[in-house]
């Protein structure tokens, strides 16, 4: 497997899952722009632990995805940077933990822009980026167990992955003519950020780590492998569907 000559975009690319694909996508001989909206010091630090590999062909680029304007951006400044665009890893999410009757319309734009329309829009503006260079490219959206499993306590969050699910399949449909392959991971549990209050609470940790056939949260790098295969040649065969990434969480009876 190589990503050798290729040019990869990963939204939301200085932590979490994000940024251990930027790692696994550059060791694999690709190079990255890294979209990020906060902590411009953790983009940093992420492009000088490259540099010290020999890694110069990663840029960093602050962009807000969950507005068009942003997205376009951030496509020019990869074409600027490395003159085309073949993998674009639609990444970047947030949950907040809220259920229907509680919801605000602002936590509501929140999780359904961040999450479903930046990577609506940034399918779409990569999908022309690629359809103009003409052989073809692989979109990724990271989406979740919950495109599919309800998560009472998180709905707007699982809406927003219910719609990743739908984008892919139907995306999937329209681009793959165009040798475009839409792809979705599903993550079970990740040991990242996004999960912080629930690692600092032992109780919440064995609830979890019991329901979860192979006994334990999977570490971000456990994702980023899984994205650099779809990515690669390897992948060529995948299109408008979903791999779960999950330990066997999704399909799990804990105490039957
Ligand atoms: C959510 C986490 C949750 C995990 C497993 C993820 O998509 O972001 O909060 O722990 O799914 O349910």
């Amino acid at each position: 497997m190589t990503l050798e000559g290729k040019v990869a975009i990963v939204t939301g690319g200085n932590s979490g899952i994000g940024k251990a694909i930027v790692l696994e996508l550059a060791a694999q001989g690709a190079s990255v722009v890294v979209d990020y909206v906060s902590h411009p010091e953790a983009t940093e630090a992420l492009e000088q632990q490259l540099a010290a590999l020999g890694d110069d062909k990663v840029i960093g680029v602050e962009a807000d995805v969950s507005k068009v304007a942003d997205l376009q951006r951030l496509i020019d400044k990869s074409v600027e940077a490395f003159g085309r665009v073949d993998i674009m890893v639609n990444n970047a999410g947030v949950e907040t933990r809220t259920d229907v009757l509680s919801t605000t319309e602002e936590q509501y734009d929140f999780v359904m822009n961040v999450n479903l329309k930046s990577a609506f829009f940034g399918t779409q503006i990569a999908a022309k980026q690629m359809i103009a260079q003409g052989d073809g490219g692989a979109i990724i959206t990271i989406s979740s167990v919950h495109e599919d499993w309800p998560m009472p306590g998180n709905t707007a969050y699982c809406l927003s992955k219910g719609g990743a699910k739908m984008l892919t399949r139907t995306a999937g449909q329209e681009l793959g003519p165009h040798g475009i392959r839409m792809i979705n991971v599903g993550p079970g549990a990740v040991a990242t950020p996004i999960n912080a209050a629930t690692m600092a609470d032992p109780e919440k940790m064995k609830t979890l780590d019991t329901a979860i056939p192979l006994g334990r949260m999977a570490q971000p790098e456990e994702i980023a492998g899984v994205v650099a295969f779809l990515a690669s040649d390897a992948g060529a065969y995948l299109n408008a569907t979903t791999v779960f990434v999950d330990g066997g969480l999704m399909h799990s009876s804990p105490g039957l």
